[in-house]
């Protein structure tokens, strides 16, 4: 399976298929709950980190292409995008097109089918904000159903279903975008400072992708297959959100962003680097990037399991200095921290 991650690691699976077909994606996921065979869907393989065992079960890559658009009002769009779609050519369309709401969003390696799982966000924006529905099959009632945004759940870096894993398979994903050629209203002050403009300020979609793309090329994520600082799964853990007393605990230059809830979330990138782990820590083999604390990257040969041990090391080290406990990013598959 190193071969369908962007980490490139992983072991072999039982059963490997390629599905182009809704209708065969869901024929294959049945007959494999109903002889208990258990099921990986892999979109991107940009969030997944798969033990060196490999998956004894089907992998079913998600390969359905399409997307429909339809006009909502005078000023807005739905436009409906098979699961396997690229997420990024999606991105790139919008922007071209004048669908406002993702343009922050470019350069996400993956498919649109994995975006609402962990509701994918960057640079101020999430896929939740735009989301209409998410179509799904459910394997515990047999069914398609669309779940409307509120359904969904969502929340920093989760949904419904992460918290179940199991339960769907995403067919399609429904966004709503208001048609203009500015952007969102600029929400994250790296952005804002590259863009010369202020929080809150509207600037042209096109110079919004092009200013997240570079920021992402800084810190190693975009993928290049020739460049190892971006042999990774992105961010490697969330930025942790703790209660008020936790976070005065902390040093009085770490981070702080309040979150609606009065809790306040940290930097996972800046309690790495403050806690011994400089960018490009580790080993030969595996380490963080050169470009950010945060991104765990394989060197082109390293197994699972050293990467692993790395993740455990760091997170080990931020829990003995700062007293938090980080929890990974990406998908385990067969591994555990
Ligand atoms: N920092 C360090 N050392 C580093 C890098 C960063 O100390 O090596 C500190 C700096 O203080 C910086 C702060 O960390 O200001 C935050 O860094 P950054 O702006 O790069 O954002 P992040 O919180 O590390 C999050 C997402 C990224 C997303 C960026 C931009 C998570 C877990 N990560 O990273 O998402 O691209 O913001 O919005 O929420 C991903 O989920 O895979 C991902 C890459």
């Amino acid at each position: 399976l190193a071969q369908v991650t962007t980490l490139r690691l992983g072991g072999p699976a039982r059963t490997l298929v390629e599905e182009t077909d809704e209708e065969s994606l869901i024929e294959r996921i049945g007959l494999a709950d109903e002889t208990d065979e258990p099921v990986l869907l892999v979109g991107g393989g940009s969030n997944l980190v798969i033990a060196d065992d490999g998956f004894d079960g089907l992998v079913a890559l998600i390969r359905t292409r399409g997307i429909d658009v339809r006009e909502d009002g005078p000023d807005g769009v739905l436009v409906t995008a098979q699961a396997g779609e690229n997420w990024d050519d999606l991105v790139a369309r919008a922007v071209s097109e004048d669908w406002v709401g993702i343009e922050a969003l470019s350069g996400i390696p993956g498919s649109v089918g994995a975006t609402p799982i962990q509701n994918v966000g960057a640079y101020g924006q999430q896929v939740a904000d735009t989301i209409l529905s998410v179509r799904a099959y459910d394997r515990r009632t047999r069914r398609v159903g669309e779940l409307t945004n509120a359904q969904c759940e969502f929340s920093y870096r989760d949904s419904l279903f992460k918290r179940d894993p199991r339960r769907y398979a995403v067919l399609s994903v429904t966004f709503r975008f208001s048609v203009g050629d500015l952007s969102m209203p600029i929400g994250y002050r790296e952005l804002a400072a590259s863009l010369g403009a202020a929080i809150g300020e509207r600037t042209p979609l096109q110079r919004v992708r092009r200013a997240v793309l570079d920021l992402r090329r800084g810190k190693g994520m975009v993928l290049d297959a020739e460049d190892h600082d971006t042999w990774s799964a992105g961010s490697f853990f969330t930025n942790p959100i703790l209660d008020a007393d936790a976070a005065a605990s902390l040093p009085d230059d770490a981070p702080r962003f309040p979150q609606p809830d009065g809790r306040i979330k940290t930097s996972a990138a800046w309690l790495i680097d403050h806690a011994g782990f400089a960018k490009g820590y580790g080993t030969e083999r595996v380490r963080l990037s050169t470009k950010h604390a945060l991104a765990l990257t394989n060197r082109g040969s390293a197994t699972t399991e050293q990467l692993l041990d790395l993740a455990r090391e760091v997170r080990d080290g931020v829990e003995k200095r700062f007293g938090v406990r980080l929890v990974n990013e990406p998908v385990l598959v067969g591994a555990e921290l």
